[in-house]
């Protein structure tokens, strides 16, 4: 259980000794860090109020740039006032579990009264049902498959509580499978795309927010039934931007001690750009990539973009 004395940061390092690369265990066919899986009839069981929010995401698919831009619109573009707690904190992970005494997200969003904004990385199917009976507000943001396989590539290399990737070549094929903490991209992408009108699910692409912010900003404003003034929505678009992001403690994920985030490793904020899967992928893992993505994605017409 969570100790309120304790900052995120030192309940972290408390913890450090019972902190390793996790292995991964099935919900129901996908795979997910084990302690997730351990816990997962609490997780299921959570309940949202109506006025809860939700940003789901495939892991490095731009979850904490949206969140960072909702917090912002709910409070007007007051920075001072989104620098209150890291990110992890103002919005909590749905799922995440951790060693005690770090607060799991469910701990952390009993301590809070709605409406709350709730971060989750599960595929639709494990949604806890309580957010479609509840008919919630839905954002979903999704990228580019190979960058977003880059992205997690060097995420699970400085995140010390996911699976070792891996060299490169092999992490390809692994994120191909599904092998990897949340399983497949492209069944994750395709199942919120499937109930995007049904459910009111707003759903967004990295590289849209990536070619015109300001754009992406106003249609995430519109969604949640804000009208702000045109000076503020600028603000919030600078305040967003990756440079400033990057430097913003509050954001950049560098609260998360060593043990578990080793950015000397890979940033957090590593690049933010659309594209950089070019500086990865070999011209024959490319061709091989994109024969297997044409069958995995032959069902849909998802308009993602690899290049801006
Ligand atoms: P890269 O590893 O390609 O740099 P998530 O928050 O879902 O874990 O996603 C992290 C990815 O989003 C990282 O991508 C990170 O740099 C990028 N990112 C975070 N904030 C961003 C911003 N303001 N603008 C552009 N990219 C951002």
């Amino acid at each position: 259980m969570e100790d309120k004395s304790l900052s995120y940061e030192e309940a972290i390092t408390r913890a450090a000794g019972s902190i390793y690369r996790f292995t991964l265990s099935e919900v129901q066919g996908v795979p997910i860090m084990t302690p997730i899986a351990q816990n997962w009839r609490s997780i299921w069981a959570f309940c949202p109020d109506a006025s809860d929010l939700l940003i789901a995401t495939y892991p490095k698919a731009g979850t904490t740039w949206t969140q960072e831009i909702v917090d912002l619109l709910l409070h007007d573009g007051n920075a001072e006032v989104c620098k209150r707690a890291p990110t992890a904190i103002r919005i909590p992970f749905l799922e995440i579990q951790s060693p005690p005494p770090i607060p799991s997200g469910l701990d952390l969003l009993k301590s809070m009264k709605p409406p709350r904004v709730i971060k989750t990385h599960l595929p639709i199917q494990l949604v806890p049902k309580g957010f479609w009976e509840h008919k919630c507000k839905v954002i979903y943001v999704a990228r580019n498959a190979k960058d977003n396989l880059v992205s997690y590539y060097h995420f699970d290399r400085m995140n010390q509580s996911q699976p070792e990737p891996g060299p490169w070549e092999e992490y390809v094929h692994k994120f191909i499978k599904g092998n990897v903490g949340w399983g497949s991209w492209y069944d994750h992408v395709k199942g919120y795309w499937k109930y995007r009108e049904e459910r009111n699910i707003l759903y967004l692409f990295f590289e849209d927010m990536k070619e015109n912010p300001r754009r992406e900003v106003e249609r995430i404003m519109r969604y949640l039934d804000l009208s702000l003034a045109d000076d503020v929505i600028d603000k919030i678009v600078q305040l967003t931007s990756f440079k400033v992001m990057k430097d913003n403690p509050m954001a950049n994920y560098t609260f998360i001690p060593k043990v578990v985030f080793d950015h000397s490793i890979s940033a957090f904020m590593r690049k933010g750009e659309v594209g950089d899967w070019a500086n990865h992928f070999t011209a024959a893992q490319s061709q091989m990539f994109d024969e297997d993505y044409a069958k995995q994605m032959a069902d849909v017409d998802i308009p993602f973009r690899t290049t801006i």
